[in-house]
C-alpha cells in the first residue's frame, strides 16, 4: 500500500508512539571508559586535545572508577604512561608498571568493575612503535614474546579481561596460550581484530606521549580501504580464540560493523576513539553544534550498526544524560 493509504508520519506524531517502534537504544551496561594512567599522587592533568579527560594518578583513578561504577558504567579500560621509555618497552610488563598498579588497587577498592587492560608497547617503547624494531620496521615474532609477558603481568595483578591493539599476526593465539599456561584460564581477550592505520587516533598520541618517531602505522595497521581484509582479521582471531572481537575506530567504520555483525556471532566492539571525541567537543565549543545531540545521535549509530559494547570517552556524560 502506498500514500495516502500509508503515511509513515503517523506513527512520529507524539513521543508515545515514537518511543513505541523505536528499534535501538543506548543503555549505560553498552559502555567501557578508557582511562590514562600516570605514576604519582594526587595528579589529574586535563588532556588538552581531549576537553574533560585527564592522565590521572592511581588514587585519584581509583575514585573516578568509584564514581563512574556507581553511575551504572560497568567496565573501564586502562592505559599506562610510564616513567621510563626503551627500546623493548620493558616496563610493560614490569610487576611494579603503572597499569599493574591500578589493577591491583581496583580490584581491591572498586570490587565488580570490570578492569580491561590494553595490551600494546607504543606507549612503553622510545621509539613510539607497537613492537620491537628491527631494520627499521616491527618484527612480529620478537613482538609476540613481550606482549605475552605483559598480558601475563596483568593477569597476575588482577585483570578482568585482555585487550591487545597492536595488531601483531598471530597475537591472540599466543596470549591465549600464555594465559593457559600460566593458570588464567578465565580471562578473556577483546581483540582489536580490525584496527585501521587512522587519523583519528590523533589526540590519544598526545594523551599516551605514543606518536611514532619515525615514519607510522601502515605497516601493521590496517589501510582504511579495506573491508574483506577486515573480515580476514576478525575470522582469524575468532580461530586463535578471541572472545570478543572489536573495530576501530567506529565512525568511519559503521560499514565494517555491520558486516561484521551478520557474517559473525561473537559479540562486537566498537572503539569511538579520541579523534572522534575531539571533533564533538571543539565543534560544541564552537556552538557550531548541540554537543549532547550529536554524542547520543553517534553513538546510536554505532549500535544500530551492530556493536554490542562501546569503548568511549564519553560513556561518563552519556550515563549522567540516561539517568
Ligand atoms: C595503542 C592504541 C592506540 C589507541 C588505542 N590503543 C593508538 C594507536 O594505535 O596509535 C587509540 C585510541 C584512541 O584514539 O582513542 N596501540
Amino acid at each position: 500500500m502506498s500514500f495516502p493509504i500509508t503515511r509513515l508520519r503517523r506513527l512520529r506524531s507524539t513521543e508515545a508512539l515514537r518511543s513505541m517502534i523505536r528499534e535501538t537504544s543506548l543503555s549505560v551496561s553498552d559502555f567501557v571508559y578508557p582511562l590514562f594512567v600516570v605514576h604519582g599522587n594526587k595528579v589529574k592533568e586535563e588532556i588538552k586535545s581531549m576537553p574533560g579527560q585527564y592522565r590521572m594518578s592511581v588514587d585519584v583513578l581509583v575514585e573516578e572508577c568509584r564514581k563512574i561504577y556507581d553511575m551504572g558504567i560497568p567496565s573501564v579500560m586502562l592505559f599506562g604512561i610510564p616513567e621510563y621509555k626503551d627500546a623493548l618497552g620493558t616496563e610493560s610488563y614490569s610487576d611494579n608498571g603503572i597499569v599493574q598498579q591500578a589493577i591491583r588497587e581496583l580490584s581491591s577498592k572498586v570490587p565488580g568493575l570490570l578492569v580491561v587492560a590494553d595490551v600494546c608497547l607504543c606507549e612503553y617503547t622510545d621509539h613510539g612503535h607497537c613492537g620491537v624494531i628491527e631494520h627499521n620496521d616491527v618484527n612480529n615474532d620478537k613482538t609476540l614474546d613481550l606482549l605475552t609477558k605483559q598480558s601475563v603481568s596483568y593477569a597476575k595483578a588482577g585483570v578482568g579481561m585482555i585487550a591487545p591493539s597492536d595488531m601483531m599476526d598471530g597475537r591472540v593465539e599466543a596470549i591465549r596460550q600464555a594465559l593457559d599456561n600460566n593458570g588464567f584460564s578465565n580471562i578473556p581477550i577483546m581483540a582489536y581484530s580490525a584496527k585501521y592505520a587512522s587519523g583519528f587516533y590523533g589526540p590519544f598520541r598526545e594523551a599516551a606521549d605514543s606518536a611514532p618517531q619515525f615514519g607510522d602505522r601502515r605497516s601493521y595497521q590496517m589501510d582504511p580501504a579495506n573491508s574483506n581484509e577486515a573480515m580476514r582479521e576478525i575470522e582469524l582471531d575468532i580461530v586463535e580464540g578471541a572472545d570478543i572481537i572489536m573495530v576501530k575506530p567506529a565512525l568511519s567504520y559503521l560499514d565494517i560493523i555491520r558486516r561484521a555483525k551478520d557474517e559473525f556471532n561473537l559479540p562486537i566492539a566498537a572503539y569511538n576513539v579520541s579523534g572522534e571525541y575531539s571533533m564533538v567537543k571543539a565543534a560544541a565549543a564552537n556552538g557550531w553544534i548541540d554537543g549532547d545531540r550529536v554524542m547520543m545521535e553517534s553513538l546510536l549509530s554505532i549500535k544500530r550498526a551492530g556493536a554490542d559494547i562501546i569503548i568511549s570517552y564519553f560513556a561518563p556524560e552519556v550515563a549522567a544524560l540516561l539517568k
